[in-house]
């Protein structure tokens, strides 16, 4: 049906039956792409049809469907762009004149009433209607508002049943695509209770809104003084009238239920200001705005906290260059985390400097809103939480979605055990393959009941309702997740709860908690709480992570001539593996002005390049390190020697499997890196270039991604990236502070 011409897509005539914005957009693109041989309008107005013509929207136009029907040939296909109720006349029309091997498709807005109208008129909806609707329009309306680029990047939603011909489907989603739309599927109801609530909702809202100040009397003259608000808010309201009334009509009952919704919220926040319910509005709007600042991203395709197509990031690195300068990289990810959910169960308001604007913690941060929480900011780092106390968290409205975050998920699964109510716990494709079971078991072993995935993978279903009970748990790995996980569960048990770690892990859950007036008990490697105690809110200043450091930290160890100043970095004991290891390979690394920050210790770091040797890392040093291994695998590879790590087999179960990871990219740079089962042998390349180039796959891991990224300093050639998006979880700044500290790194 479809041929190539001239490597163009191509379908035969297009026919346009209502020549107005939407049907002559497409006429114009599809003339603008070549990708149709003759475009025939069709209008019920004489003057539109020569308006049509004389604008170059179509080659010719008739008032008629019946006159052009008989000229149609197989592969040629009719475009219906009538108001949504007048739909049916034209399949009336098209009934027994209609050629064999026509495709039919529309635009309505409304896909029931299409498939009715269609019912009606055939007896069964036929195999060559496909029903499709593309969400793309403007206040501009008739055949003058016309434009070739309408459809550009814009979603084409079909609907098409199990009976449509998929000859007629392919040729339908070809013909969008070659306007350079983005062509998906989605069943007829669902199609129509979504635009109900997204699009006919806020119709009805503007159309209502501008009538009601229009006619109001004492308000005359309240068009001169509105501004950028009423503008912005009622835009739509200039929509074609017609339209909007058949959609109304043919929507009737999701549009209904939308706007019951709607009207019961609108009653809440109404008696919200009429009692000065200040917290109320406050939860309201903060959770309005955190959702609309996503959909801005999205809309500029620049978030990915959404359970949408991650949008693809490469990363290239030219080869070469050192770094230089003071960089202060952004606020810890686990104390951001832990800052949000601490700072929602104390009581009062807690206040968060350097709070990590990345995608893992704002995870962390929506959840809390969906559980109630008012949460102010971020805004420059500061975050100001309402705490609601350990037991005034409220059901979220749906499953928490956790993006890319393993510590989100297992933390929460700690505190959300002991909730009265239940809870779905979801992630990334990446947290959907990792481990829950070490939590759950030990939750479980509480008297919580949680439901997981296959193979104890997520989702998390959580019970709630369950009493749960204080237990002494040995953590049979080194997981400071898993530790957490069962201290906060313990906030809400009977009696006692201890964990035993096997090694140090990171302690900011342990001291947080002492920080807010929780009780802990720390004794060597077991930490004690007993349930049933309260949290009072305070100041939290969150340092500057050392894992992001860690790069810079790298970076200024491996390229020759690099000097740089790490400002207010978290140096906790339990997170300073990193300094302690690149110091055992000899780099240059000097911490200034030591202090104490709301019980963290925080040095400025300054590292200068070094040579570096190949080391025995010391096994005592991986949980202390654990997220600093990308990174360190790099500077193994640039040192003299052999570099062995072993007792790391944790770092098969992080965002990606990091050993596996980083051995097939750095096997990709020519360097020899052996896995083992729990470790990894590198060989080093000693002074000078060290690596190749190449293109290198993070898996979405933030922390390969970054990794590799280093390592250009020290390619002969370029290293591209592959998918690099997850790097806002952990950095969302990363390429422009790189690029100001010397790395030669574009984002593509
Ligand atoms: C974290 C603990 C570590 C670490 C992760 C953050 C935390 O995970 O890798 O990035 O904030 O508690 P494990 O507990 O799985 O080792």
């Amino acid at each position: 049906m479809l041929e190539a011409a001239g490597g163009r897509p191509q379908i035969g005539r297009l026919v346009v039956v209502g020549i107005g914005l939407i049907g002559g957009s497409l006429a114009l693109a599809l003339k603008a792409a070549g990708a149709c041989r003759e475009v025939i309008g069709v209008a019920r107005r004489q003057r539109t049809c020569e308006q049509a013509v004389g604008l170059g929207i179509v080659d010719r136009a008739v008032t008629g469907l019946r006159e052009v029907l008989p000229q149609l040939e197989p592969g040629d296909v009719v475009f219906i762009a009538v108001p949504t109720l007048a739909v049916e006349q034209v399949f009336a029309e098209l009934r027994d004149k209609l050629p064999a091997g026509v495709t039919v498709t529309d635009g309505a807005s409304v896909k029931g009433s299409v498939i009715a109208a269609a019912e009606k008129i055939w007896g069964q909806v036929p195999d060559f209607l496909v029903p499709g609707h593309p969400i793309a329009g403007s206040e501009k309306s008739g055949v003058t508002a016309a434009r070739d680029d309408l459809y550009i990047a814009h979603r084409i939603i079909l609907t098409p049943l199990a009976n449509t011909d998929p000859d007629h489907l392919r040729q339908t989603v070809l013909m969008w695509q070659a306007t350079g739309a983005e062509v998906l599927n989605m069943p007829v109801e669902e199609h129509d209770e979504v635009l109900a609530a997204t699009s006919h909702l806020p119709h009805v809202i503007a159309f209502g809104l501008v009538d009601t100040l229009a006619h109001d009397a004492e308000n005359e003259n309240i068009f001169r003084y509105a501004a950028g608000g009423f503008r912005d808010f009622t835009r739509i309201a200039s929509s074609d009238p017609v339209m909007w009334r058949d959609i109304m009509l043919a929507n009737r009952d999701a549009i209904l239920k939308a706007i019951d919704l709607y009207s019961a919220n609108l009653a809440s926040l109404r008696s919200a200001i009429a009692v000065g319910d200040s917290d109320q509005l406050m939860g309201v709007f903060t959770r309005a705005k955190a959702a609309r600042d996503h959909f801005t991203k999205m809309l500029t395709k620049k978030a990915y906290t959404e359970p949408m197509q991650a949008q693809e990031v490469t990363f290239i690195a030219q080869p070469g260059g050192a770094v230089s300068g003071r960089l202060r990289v952004p606020g810890d990810k686990s104390m951001s985390h832990r800052s949000i959910m601490l700072g929602s169960l104390a009581e009062g308001v807690t206040e968060v400097e350097g709070f990590l604007e990345g995608e893992d913690a704002l995870a962390t941060l929506q959840a809390f809103r969906d559980m109630g929480v008012v949460i102010e900011g971020p805004v420059d780092g500061r975050v100001v939480i309402h705490g609601v106390g350990l037991h005034g968290l409220q059901a979220p409205p749906g499953p928490l979605y956790l993006g890319n975050s393993g510590t989100a998920m297992r933390l929460f699964a700690g505190l959300l055990a002991g909730q009265a109510f239940d809870v779905t716990l979801t992630g990334d494709d990446s947290l959907s393959k990792r481990p829950m079971n070490r939590v759950a078991d030990p939750l479980r072993e509480m008297g919580a009941e949680i439901e997981t995935g296959p193979e104890g993978r997520p989702p998390l279903l959580i019970r709630g309702g369950r009493k749960l009970r204080g237990i002494d748990y040995r953590l049979p790995m080194a997981s400071a997740q898993v530790k957490s996980c069962v201290l906060l569960a313990g906030l809400y048990a009977d009696g006692e709860t201890s964990t035993t770690e096997p090694a140090p892990t990171r302690d900011h859950t342990e001291r947080m908690l002492q920080g807010f007036g929780y009780e802990v008990r720390r004794d060597g490697a077991c930490a004690t709480l007993r349930g049933g105690g309260k949290m009072s809110a305070g100041k939290i200043d969150v340092p500057a992570d050392i894992s992001s450091a860690t790069f810079f930290m790298v970076a200024a160890a491996i390229a020759p001539g690099s000097d740089v100043l790490l400002e207010h970095v978290g140096i906790n004991p339990t997170r300073d593996g990193v300094i302690n290891i690149l110091r055992l390979m000899g780099a240059d690394i000097e911490l200034q002005n030591r202090r104490s920050v709301g019980g963290e210790p925080v040095a400025d770091i300054r590292v200068r390049q070094a040579p570096l040797r190949g080391v025995r890392i010391p096994e005592d040093q991986v949980p202390l390190a654990i997220d600093e291994f990308p990174a360190l695998f790099v500077a193994a590879a640039c040192a003299d020697g052999e570099t062995v790590l072993t007792g790391a087999e944790e770092l098969r179960v992080k965002e990606s499997d990091r050993i596996q990871a980083m051995a097939d990219g750095l096997r990709i740079l020519g360097v020899d890196a052996e896995p083992t089962q729990d470790g990894i042998v590198i060989q080093g390349a000693g002074e000078g270039v060290a690596f190749g180039g190449g293109t290198v796959d993070s898996l979405g891991d933030h922390r390969i991604a970054m990794a590799f990224a280093v390592a250009s300093l020290r390619a002969r050639d370029t290293i591209r990236i592959q998918h690099c998006a997850n790097v806002a979880t952990s950095f969302p700044n990363f390429a422009e502070l790189a690029t100001r500290a010397g790395l030669k790194l574009q984002v593509a």
